[in-house]
């Protein structure tokens, strides 16, 4: 019999193919467009020897434990992996962990730009004028601001934190500073950056970027102490995940003017409902978690996740493993 792959979601459409092809397994596919529900997702890693998931399908222990003898290996399209519980891994053993480092980290970088000018050049507000029939040049309304000579923040100086400056730095940015859990010279080298404390980079940054993973260290960072310590006119722009930042708090902020203005790809939960007070705030912009959002970078994505699923299925080292050790 050919070892099963159990796959979550649909894939984007080359990947799709490629996967349709595959002869040396059964793949068996969530085909719905609505998400996996829990008792399919148990159901699936009872019988699967290779699973394929995304970020919005939350690896607890309960699913770990669900997982027959026969599971080797969970392979998540994303490069984060807080959705999957590595201590449930650990204890049961035997299962690898694939992610998506790397191939994801240009268009992350892109999209965290993309934030940043929008928020920058109040483009919500501009896109509402115009939807509302307003508009036409005017010298003294719906001014912004710009990066020359400003100082940038860089939370978390890993692939996307290092691109999302190298990128930023020809705007004019004058200074670039990073916080995170150690110095990263050979990566700071490139980019001049200076490794900071965070409260340093709060005070110090106009323009603040969360490129980091979340964890224990990093869940609930940007709190009402660190927006007090923000400058009013910085902008903070969130493409890594949701939790880093207390929503509670950021409300309070914009509300208090601690802050100018928040773009944010990520939020908890996603989507956030329609109604929450921080969709139709004035200083927040939000995205749907498009981060990783282009043709090329989902299908290089879910391909890569092919490849560490069969490796895997074959005992095989994975071309991007999570180290559990
Ligand atoms: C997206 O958020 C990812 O982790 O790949
Ligand atoms: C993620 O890919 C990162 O290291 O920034």
């Amino acid at each position: 019999m050919r070892p099963i792959l159990f796959v979550t979601s649909q894939l984007p459409a080359l990947a799709q193919q490629r996967l349709e092809a595959l002869t040396e397994v059964k793949v068996v596919q969530h085909a719905s467009t609505h998400p996996i529900s829990r008792p399919e997702l148990l159901a699936a890693v009872s019988t699967a020897d290779g699973l394929i998931c995304v970020l919005s399908n939350k690896i607890d222990a309960e699913v770990v434990e669900a997982a027959g003898p026969q599971l080797r290996v969970i392979s998540t399209i994303s490069v984060g992996y807080d959705h999957i519980d590595l201590d449930a891994l650990r204890r049961r053993g035997g299962i690898s962990l694939g992610f998506t480092p790397n191939v994801l980290t240009d268009a992350t970088a892109d999209t965290t730009v993309l934030l940043a000018l929008m928020a920058a050049r109040r483009v919500k507000q501009a896109l509402q004028t115009v939807a509302a029939g307003g508009g036409g040049f005017s010298l003294s309304t719906g001014l912004g601001s710009q990066f020359t000579a400003k100082t940038l923040g860089i939370v978390g100086l890993g692939r996307i934190g290092c691109a999302t400056a190298a990128r930023l730095l020809p705007f004019g940015i004058s200074r670039v500073v990073y916080s995170g859990s150690q110095p990263r010279d050979d990566r700071a080298g490139p980019l001049n950056a200076q490794f900071v404390s965070f409260e340093e980079l709060l005070r110090e940054s106009d323009l603040v970027c969360i490129c980091c993973p979340l964890n224990e260290r990093t869940a609930g960072i940007f709190n009402r102490r660190a927006f007090a310590i923000m400058k009013p006119t910085a902008i903070l722009v969130n493409t890594a995940r949701g939790a880093i930042v207390n929503q509670d708090d950021l409300l309070e902020a914009l509300d208090k003017g601690l802050i100018a203005h928040a773009a944010l790809d990520v939020t908890v939960p996603e989507p956030l409902p329609g109604d929450h007070p921080l969709v139709g705030h004035p200083h927040c912009t939000i995205l749907p978690h498009i981060g990783s959002a282009t043709e090329e970078t989902r299908n290089a994505m879910s391909n890569l996740a092919i490849d560490n699923a069969l490796a895997g299925i074959k005992g095989q080292a994975l071309k991007a493993k999570v180290d559990l050790d």
